[in-house]
């Protein structure tokens, strides 16, 4: 049979050398190709853990006590090199300064070309592509200082995409830029998800920005998954909601008027829905 999931974490749990409790504990996850997934929870319950152990930072820089397995489209985390995971999961940290280094946002790109031993025709032609598709054609030749937060993002982000990863991990990729630029960077993320068909795994703290276009909501707590299913189901039915995730504005409106008998045909999580919504029914008090 083919393997419908991309990711497999299989009674995976991790303490780092200098800790002594393990801070992922227990993690049985799939995650299927293609699926566009939201990580959330609170400060400190392991979010970023468990992403560096998609992509091998864990165990191959973080040391420490590591049971269980991880499975990234068949390579076994553990048993191969972090560059062979490279070339499947490109990762963009919360932070865009760690990650663009060069002279300028072309070389930025090539250079992890370079890395992975691409053709120089074929570097072009990806450099340009990449460029034209996020609209930075502009800021080609810049250097990392001159850009904005935002643009330094996208920059972040056209590196990684040029390596064709069939994963994309972001890291609190909003968590620099305002709130309409935040928006426009999680559409471009939401539209390659069309145009090229990735799967997509992202730490968010701003939910309104991705509940409506994301597959499934995945809640950690304490390095354990408590949730982890369709967002509608989680924010809406889900007992085990915790504030620190910030529950958008409209679920909890749908909560509350839910509560009150307001009689809603589909469950709602975009203003735009509550807004269909409204319209179409008036609202008895
Ligand atoms: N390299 C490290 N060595 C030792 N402990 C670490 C290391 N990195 C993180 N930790 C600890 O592991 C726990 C989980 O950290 P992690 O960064 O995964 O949390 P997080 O959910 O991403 O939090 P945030 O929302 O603040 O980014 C924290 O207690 C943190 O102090
Ligand atoms: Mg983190």
């Amino acid at each position: 049979m083919k393997e419908k999931s991309i990711i497999k974490f299989e009674n995976f749990s991790f303490r780092y050398d200098s800790a002594n409790e393990f801070i992922l504990k227990n993690i049985n996850l799939e995650i299927n190709k293609n699926e566009l997934v939201i990580l959330a929870g609170p400060t400190g319950c392991g979010k970023s853990t468990l992403l560096r152990s998609i992509i091998g930072l864990i165990p191959h820089m973080h040391g420490g006590e590591y049971k269980g397995r991880v499975i990234v489209d068949q390579l076994v985390v553990n048993d191969v090199k972090i560059t062979d995971l490279a070339k499947k999961a490109g990762f963009v940290f919360q932070n865009p300064e760690n990650q663009i280094f060069m002279f300028s946002i072309e070389r930025d790109i090539v250079f992890g070309l370079e890395n992975l031993g691409t053709s120089r025709t074929i570097m072009k032609e990806r450099v340009d592509s990449i460029l034209s598709l996020l609209k930075i054609e502009h800021l080609a030749t810049k250097a990392p200082h001159e850009l904005s937060d935002g643009e330094k993002q996208k920059a972040a982000l056209a590196g990684i995409l040029a390596m064709q990863p069939k994963i994309l991990i972001l890291d609190e990729p909003t968590s620099l830029l305002d709130p309409k630029t935040a928006i426009d960077f999680i559409n471009i993320v939401n539209d390659l998800r069309k145009k090229i068909g990735m799967t997509i795994v992202i730490v968010e703290h701003r939910l309104d920005l991705v509940v409506g276009i994301a597959d499934k909501l995945i809640i950690l707590s304490n390095g354990k998954i408590i949730e982890n299913n369709n967002p509608k189901q989680v924010l809406h039915y889900s007992n085990q909601l915790i504030p620190e995730i910030g529950i958008p504005v409209i679920s909890r409106l749908y909560r509350n008027l839910a509560k009150s008998n307001y009689d809603f045909d589909n469950v709602i999580v975009t203003v735009k829905d509550m807004v269909k919504e409204m319209r179409r029914k008036k609202f008895n008090d």
